[in-house]
């Protein structure tokens, strides 16, 4: 062998070395995720091989991990004929089809005996059929009808959780992955912002994102998005897949193939219904839409003695979440004032069900919005109902469109009190500028006082608070602690005993704390977090009152826009009147004591970066608990960044910002203080 082979060779051994090594730090890091070594080290390898493919332009590979970038647009997709068809599952509704689905499937297998079942979330994106041979990806298609798909190969590649060569040795000649390109919402949100800045139009959910995003012929627009993948089965393989469903699942996932950190394995359907409920409890906080669970009979030889009916397996089936959009018609649109004067649009709506409740209400947030949305009163409307948030008009039915629709239109008086409605240059909102004169404005201040986060006043709903204000009775919240008994009494559907209750509640409601007082008094952008550690920095209201905006961004938590509001409600006479009036009505607190270590942690920003010798998901959720968030990114608003092994980029940006950072055993000393 002569010199210049041996180079060569010796070249070929350490770019297959480069590429055998990030293949590992994707496994660990988008499949595992726990990454083994700092971004900043991943950057280091990946540039090394892209240089040498660069010098050496004929050991490219298509399964090489430079690979990735998107490639020139196609004129339209390649037809694929999948080899095994992909199908489509049955659906239950309720815990009575559960049931029956369990006793059926029992009757088929002609056992009584409790069957185990492998449970996973149904993710909503786009079904995607994941072809490797001999380890490489070869082919990406998407379901289409079943039998024959698009070629999406291109586009797929981009995406960075998908391996483009499987890891490991044991891995079967030919193996297809199935499961669901979806795009996170931390991905879906930011690339809707981002579109909106540019004047395009964003993705109305997170599937049409995905899709949208898949099915471009320009794999360099695919590249751009956020897309990651969850397997869920596989297709074609010509090896023995063993014994169970989640058995199968393991094994992909040992080759590299992400699968749901969610999948279980569980005994009987009670057993599927607590997996169902604790997931929709959690729905909301998943870094992912899931419309529902699936579950499959576990072992694969019931699987085969269950088989098909049409086009789907007998073996699954998918329990839908309660759907959390439906269509409505806008009937009208009312404006309402808010505490602070924001004139907010709110939707009526043809009342419809979602996801179990009624709603007759939602909002539309500010003009920007029913602009960009190009809502009308007559529209047909997609809404949403996510969680305890405030049902929102997604979008309009756009071909639905009756022909005499009217246009939504801001009122330039306020719709209560009749003062001018104002919006600041470079604002969204649009503001009553009636202040205290505006008695929706002082219903919806006195509301926030008595809230249960606030003064916690018992019985002092928001009906008799309107009902107070209207007759006359209050006009602030000082007022309230002026009421006498006979007053309230009279009022329709009170009676002597409310009334008396009512006293009670807001004589006891006088002693508080010094942070629920400062909340209650409804001062902008005071919420409760910033309340508390106001109360916690100045200890006495003096203090608070006495401090200028400097001092008082020496707070947690305060900034300039902060700190200008509370200076500017200290210096209204008017708040300085209603003040005097509650503390001369007795309202006071016990002492505020500066806490130390409670919870130190509460409220405070991390960022962990590099290589730790525990699971990030374990710190993370140690930090969580002890009330403290853990971001991605460094920014200004981050309090500590801990910093590992070979930490990167992060850490260097933390130091440019003065960011206190943390090496692993002074993260463990505050975890364990
Ligand atoms: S299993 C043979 N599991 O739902 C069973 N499907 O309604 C095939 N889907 O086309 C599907 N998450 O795109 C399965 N965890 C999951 C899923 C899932 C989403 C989609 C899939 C399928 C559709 C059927």
């Amino acid at each position: 062998m002569n010199q210049q082979q041996q180079s060569q060779e010796q070249i070929e051994q350490q770019i297959e070395r480069l590429r055998e090594q990030l293949r590992r730090h994707n496994h660990h890091y988008y499949v595992l995720d726990e990454p083994l070594v700092p971004d900043s080290e991943y950057d280091r390898l990946f540039h090394q091989l892209k240089s040498l493919e660069e010098q050496y332009p004929e050991l490219i590979t298509a399964d090489s991990p430079t690979q990735r970038v998107g490639a020139a647009p196609l004129s339209s997709f390649k037809e694929v004929h999948h080899k095994a068809p992909m199908l489509s599952l049955g659906n239950l509704f309720s815990e009575t089809d559960l049931m029956d689905f369990e006793q059926r499937s029992r009757n088929r297998l002609g056992s009584d005996d409790p069957l185990d079942y492998e449970v996973e979330p149904k993710l909503d994106g786009l079904a995607i059929n994941l072809r490797y041979e001999n380890g490489v990806l070869v082919q990406a298609a998407t379901r289409g009808d079943g039998t024959r798909g698009e070629d999406v190969t291109r586009n797929v590649r981009t995406i960075e959780s998908i391996p483009l060569k499987l890891i490991g040795d044991d891995y079967p000649r030919v193996v297809e992955a199935r499961g669901e390109v979806f795009m996170p919402l931390a991905g879906f949100n930011a690339f809707n912002k981002k579109a909106l800045e540019r004047g395009e139009k964003p993705f109305a959910n997170p599937r049409n994102a995905a899709a949208g995003s898949l099915r471009q012929l320009d794999s360099r627009i695919t590249a751009k998005r956020p897309l990651a993948f969850y397997a869920y089965g596989v297709g074609e393989i010509d090896a023995d897949p063993g014994v169970t469903q989640s058995g199968v699942m393991m094994r992909i996932r040992e080759w590299g193939i992400p699968v749901s950190p969610e999948l279980q394995v569980v005994t009987g359907a009670k057993a599927c219904l607590d997996y169902y409920h604790d997931l929709m409890r959690r729905r909301d906080s998943l870094a992912y839409d899931i419309d529902g669970i699936v579950y499959k009979v576990n072992s694969l030889e019931k699987q085969r003695v269950l088989g098909y009916v049409s086009r789907a397996p007998r073996w699954a089936i998918a329990h839908k979440f309660p759907a959390q959009e439906e269509l409505t018609v806008v009937e009208a649109v009312e404006f309402q004032v808010g505490r602070t004067g924001a004139i907010t649009p709110v939707a009526r709506l043809q009342p419809v069900t979602v996801a179990g409740v009624v709603v007759s209400n939602a909002t539309l947030h500010n003009m920007d919005e029913v602009q960009r949305k190009d809502i009308r009163v007559g529209d047909t409307v997609i809404i949403r109902r996510a969680g305890d948030v405030i049902p929102e008009v997604v979008s309009v039915v756009g071909d639905r469109r009756p022909v005499d629709t009217s246009a939504i239109v801001m009122p330039q008086k306020c719709p209560v009190c009749g003062s001018d409605i104002l919006r600041t240059e470079g604002e969204v909102v649009a503001r009553c500028s009636g202040g205290l004169y505006c008695s929706a404005q002082r219903k919806e201040g006195i509301k926030h006082f008595a809230s249960r986060k606030a003064m916690d006043i018992d019985g002092l709903g928001d009906k008799l608070v309107e009902q107070l204000v209207d007759a006359g009775l209050i006009e602030d919240i000082a007022g309230l602690y002026q009421l006498h008994v006979e007053d309230v009494a009279g009022l329709e559907r009170m009676g002597a005993k409310s009334a008396g209750n009512l006293m009670d509640a807001l004589h006891k409601s006088r002693t508080s704390s010094l942070s629920r007082f400062l909340f209650a008094l409804g001062i902008r952008e005071v919420g409760e977090a910033t309340a508390k550690s106001l109360a916690q920095e100045f200890l006495t209201l003096d203090a608070i009152m006495a401090a200028d905006e400097e001092r008082l961004q020496q707070t947690p938590d305060v900034g300039p826009v902060v700190a200008a509001h509370i200076v500017s409600f200290f210096q209204q006479p008017h708040n300085l009147a209603v003040l005097g009036k509650l503390l001369a009505a007795g309202i006071e607190w016990p002492e505020e004591q500066r806490q130390q270590g409670e919870t130190p942690l509460q409220g405070k920003t991390f960022v962990l970066t590099g290589a730790l010798s525990r699971p990030r998901s374990e710190f993370k959720q140690q930090l969580q608990q002890l009330g403290a968030k853990v971001t991605g990114s460094v920014s200004k608003k981050t309090d500590y960044v801990v910093a590992g092994e070979a930490a990167g980029s992060k850490l260097k940006k933390a130091e440019s910002l003065g960011v206190t950072v943390l090496n692993e055993a002074e993260l463990e000393e505050l975890l364990t203080a």
